[in-house]
């Protein structure tokens, strides 16, 4: 039976990444580097719009840094839909060599291509890059402070729902099976992320979102993992819910603000950023890092919006959330005096532009000039 071969293949790569994960490579040291190696790739859609906003940002921003050969902004070819399709590589190996060469990403969205739109139906890039580039935590942060919230998810990124990627088997006409998996080592390092984040920022709450009621075997040991790592943190209250009730609670004015920091299994962190930045604004206004001992990649949380760019309105793009990505890198590179003014500067361009992401408002250009001016004030 072709399938069984199939599963054994499967479960025989699960143990290889498991050993793997338990040599996994030390955090870098940005301190210590001589240079520091920015890629910057453009992505696909509205991509190239938003980054060549960013990029012009970054220079401005980092002019002395760049100058000095502190930092190098370096830009990424080839990760376009076009090139995927024409290779018939998710990644291709040349592009995905270069990445390497990088110490941190600076992402634009790129497209999935889909069965339904004629496309060859291979993988995403942005997961096929989490997996090689073993980026485990996806992090991201959602804040009202006029609402008095402030939430971060630490999203597990490399497993779960998403760890085959699109390998899923066909065993015939009548019966397709996809896989879920979850690790002892996957699940540790993500949940002693978050509780490492919710220590050194006050001890902030904990909860830690599943549906172990019915996945028994992988969320429950999600959520036994959880709170196994919690007992290293006394200090800081945790409690766990279940991802619908959850899903619920974001949109409860009554309790919401009780949250802070959250850890997911990788598809219900998925679903559940995307209502936490619908409710900060739009899933436009939010940055999400992708990181991992050695690299780490900041991106937009939305798509590559081929739509805008079919009805002529890419211009209009937004490109706060990606130059939210840009903060969240420059902090992780220990640049928070920079991300601190970025930050400044952003919030100061969403209040006094009108991002309409049509032609009724102000472009992207029209934005980035605006933060542009604003950090030549500071
Ligand atoms: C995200 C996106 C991706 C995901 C897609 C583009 C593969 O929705 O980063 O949240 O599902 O993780
Ligand atoms: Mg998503």
């Amino acid at each position: 039976m072709e399938y069984m071969k199939s599963f054994e293949k499967i479960i025989a790569e699960q143990l290889v990444r498991v050993e793997k994960m338990k040599t996994a490579d030390e955090f870098v040291d940005f301190e210590k580097l001589d240079k520091i190696v920015v890629g910057v790739i453009d992505g696909d859609g509205i991509g190239p719009i938003i980054l060549t906003e960013a990029r012009r940002v970054l220079n401005e921003l980092l002019k002395a840094e760049i100058e000095a050969g502190k930092i190098e902004l370096r830009t990424i070819e080839g990760l376009t839909l076009e090139n995927r399709i024409a290779k018939n590589e998710t990644v291709p190996a040349d592009v995905l060599a270069a990445i390497k060469s990088c110490h941190v990403l600076l992402k634009g969205p790129t497209t999935t291509p889909s069965k339904a739109d004629n496309l060859p139906n291979i993988e995403s890039a942005n997961v096929t890059l989490r997996r090689e580039l073993d980026l485990f935590a996806n992090v991201r942060p959602v804040s009202i402070p006029e609402k008095n919230l402030d939430w971060i998810f630490y999203r597990e990124n490399t497993e779960g729902e998403y760890v085959l990627g699109s390998r899923g088997v066909d065993i015939n006409e009548d019966i397709s099976v996809d896989f879920k998996v979850t690790t002892t080592a996957g699940t540790k390092r993500i949940a002693r992320a978050a509780f490492e984040y919710a220590k050194a920022n006050g001890n902030k709450n904990v909860s830690i979102v599943t549906k172990a009621n019915i996945m028994k075997k992988t969320d429950g040991k999600f959520l036994d993992l959880c709170y196994q790592v919690a007992k290293e943190y006394p200090d800081i209250k945790t409690d766990d819910w279940y991802v619908d009730i959850m899903a619920a609670n974001l949109v409860n004015e009554q309790i919401r603000s009780n949250f802070n920091v959250f850890i997911l299994p990788n598809l219900y962190g998925d679903i559940i950023t995307d209502e936490a930045a619908q409710i900060q604004g739009g899933v436009g206004t939010a940055g999400s890092a992708n990181v991992g001992g050695k690299y780490a990649m900041f991106e937009a949380i939305h798509g590559s919006a081929p739509r805008m760019v079919t009805d002529g309105i890419a211009p209009y793009a937004n490109p706060s959330s990606i130059l939210k990505a840009a903060e969240m890198l420059l902090r992780h590179i220990g640049f928070v005096a920079k991300a601190d003014s970025l930050s400044a500067a952003v919030d100061f361009s969403q209040s006094s532009k009108n991002m309409t992401g049509d032609a009724s408002g102000d472009t992207a250009t029209d934005f980035a000039d605006c933060v542009i001016s604003k950090l030549k004030e500071a």
